[in-house]
């Protein structure tokens, strides 16, 4: 069986960014979100944010603290590429997120789109949380997008988790307050549509 990472490598390496079923010309609810619960010195974090344009959105908005997290080396040179000289302004970690060794008490806001769906086995979703609960300051803000009852069973090949949004909650449990959530339609370059559950927490 290929291992999770190899996984992940094959894929960037095989498709342009902008051509694997999750690509994004901008960010757009990730940013209204994120803008909406944190000011331009917040420390955030997109956790498997891939090559997504998310941080060149951020960056274009002032953030200027960042930190981009995935596991596919490949999948950060392609946006460190594309930001060119802004890229030594962002924090890259390429790791995985249940088993990073993340600063304790860092991060003023978690980002995830289309990770935490992925996870498929409890503890790995256990060892995910934990790391949330670690790595962002109480107080701190988590935004979580994940495939919702409609969304498909399978993503890039591999089996993954769809939510309501009470249930993405719920594996998140009381420590982190549901500020509200929404769904959304992403419409993927093959022409498919797929719909997302976002949720958005304080961690208390
Ligand atoms: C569907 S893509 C989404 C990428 C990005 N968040 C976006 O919205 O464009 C899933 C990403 O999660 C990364 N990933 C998968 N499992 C991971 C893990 N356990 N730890 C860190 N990154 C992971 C993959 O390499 C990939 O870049």
């Amino acid at each position: 069986m290929v291992g999770r990472r190899q996984h992940w490598e094959t894929v960037y390496h095989n498709k342009a960014a902008d051509q694997v079923g999750w690509f994004q010309p901008h960010a757009a609810s990730s940013l209204r979100l994120i803008e909406a619960c944190a000011g331009t010195d917040a420390s955030v974090i997109d956790a498997g944010g891939g090559a997504s344009v998310l941080v060149d959105d951020l960056l274009d908005a002032g953030y200027r603290n960042l930190t981009v997290l995935d596991l596919a080396e490949s999948a950060l040179a392609v946006s460190r590429a594309r930001l060119g000289a802004r890229a030594e302004k962002v924090q890259w970690i390429a790791a995985d997120i249940t088993r990073a060794d993340l600063p304790a008490a860092r991060y003023d806001v978690w980002h995830d789109r289309a990770v935490f769906h992925f996870l498929t086995d409890p503890a790995d979703r256990t060892r995910y949380v934990a790391q949330v609960l670690k790595s962002v300051k109480p107080g701190g803000h988590v935004i979580v997008a994940a495939f919702g009852p409609g969304g498909p069973l399978q993503c890039s090949g591999l089996d993954v988790m769809r939510y309501a949004p009470d249930a993405l909650h719920a594996e998140f449990g009381a420590l982190f307050r549901l500020l509200g959530h929404q769904t959304e339609t992403h419409h993927t370059p093959a022409g498919k549509e797929q719909e997302f559950v976002y949720c958005y927490c304080v961690r208390v």
